[in-house]
């Protein structure tokens, strides 16, 4: 049985950044109906996270104060609520924790039976919590919005992911690998060779003028852009690299890329910017574990931090110069 009370990383309300988390602690959850606790063996962080601590999806998330922050979760089920069928004490899972109610950094936390997934030995807890957002936004931005069969059956494609060396990038370019494709790709200068390996045909350093204007070495034009960079890149540096019914499937649209969505639209444009906002599925999910188990998928680890050190793992997601996934481990 679960000790009563346990260590978590909380903010009291928006703003603060890593120096706004306080570790307390607080009694253990308990799952309800359909519900599930799990002992946790490893978070990942997102930029959402961050972005929720901001405010940027108040009032939906957090749903009230204190919120214990994290969505993305590794662990083993030590008990369960009412009505769970699919699993029992002892599982090792990874799941996907609600936006609005977090839990994510803490050495307990509560998930949906529909959103929990079973975990088989080969995928460990770290490689397990890199995928439910960044890893499921990569899988659905590909499948979804580019229609890109992962089985190779479909047309080629040309695809340009900028930020491949971050945490849905890394995911991104092995994904698209798997489909017919030829991945263009932006990085810094130090993960080239990283995100080569990874499968990536070409690959711009951001930082170069070529870089900058996403000019294809080959000379290709892009039927899809998966744009992971936080950064913002104007629509005229997209434009004339885009094939002719080419879309820039944007995943962290602001006012002025919804400004150019709308335009693009009701102009009729061939060449279309298209707001991306990928939701988390057990299906998704699911698929993506046996993708790790079978040696086709792999979670790259940026680096580990201890609960202890949580706010470690926090100002370094804010920095936004993570390769592949920031993990917190809760011993
Ligand atoms: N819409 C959705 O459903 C959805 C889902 C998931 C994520 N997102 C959003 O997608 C974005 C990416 O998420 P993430 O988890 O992949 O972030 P991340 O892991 O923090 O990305 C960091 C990486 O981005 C690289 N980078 C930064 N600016 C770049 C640029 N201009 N060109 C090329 N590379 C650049 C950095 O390389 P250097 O260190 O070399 O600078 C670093 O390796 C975030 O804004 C996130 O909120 C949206």
């Amino acid at each position: 049985m679960a000790a009563n009370l346990m260590h978590a990383v909380q903010y009291d309300g928006y703003g603060g950044g890593s120096a706004g988390l306080k570790h307390v602690e607080v009694p253990v959850p308990t799952p309800k109906k359909n519900e599930l606790l799990l002992k946790l063996e490893a978070s990942s962080l997102n930029p959402l996270d961050w972005k929720i601590q901001k405010g940027v999806m108040r009032p939906f998330a957090p749903r009230k104060f204190p919120h214990i922050p994290g969505t993305d979760v590794a662990g083993e089920v030590v008990e369960v609520g009412p009505g769970v069928k699919s699993f029992k004490v002892g599982d090792k899972v990874v799941a996907w924790l609600s936006i609005s109610d977090g839990g994510g950094l803490a050495e307990f936390a509560v998930s949906k039976e529909k959103l929990t997934v079973a975990r088989p030995a080969e995928v460990s807890a770290a490689e397990a919590a890199g995928l439910p957002i960044a890893g499921v936004t990569a899988l659905q931005v590909l499948t979804q919005s580019a229609g890109i069969k992962l089985d190779g059956s479909g047309q080629e494609a040309n695809i340009l992911i900028t930020a491949a060396s971050g945490g849905v990038g890394l995911y991104a370019v092995q994904l698209a690998k798997l489909g017919n494709t030829h991945v263009t790709a932006t990085c810094g200068a130090r993960n080239i060779e990283l995100v080569k390996s990874f499968g990536a045909d070409e690959v711009l350093d951001y930082k170069t003028p070529e870089g900058a204007a996403l000019k294809s070495p080959s000379g290709r034009k892009y039927d899809f852009v998966i744009h992971c960079a936080l950064t913002g890149i104007p629509w005229s540096t997209f434009e004339p690299n885009l094939s002719k019914k080419g879309k820039v499937l944007h995943l962290s649209p602001s006012p002025s890329s919804m400004a150019t969505f709308a335009l693009k639209k009701i102009t009729f444009s061939k060449k279309q910017l298209v707001p991306v906002w990928a939701s988390v599925k057990s299906e998704n999910l699911d698929y993506l574990v046996k993708l790790v188990k079978e040696g086709k998928l792999k979670t790259v680890i940026d680096s580990k931090h201890s609960l202890s050190k949580a706010e470690d793992a926090w100002a370094k997601s804010i920095d936004g110069h993570a390769t592949g996934k920031i993990i917190v481990e809760p011993f």
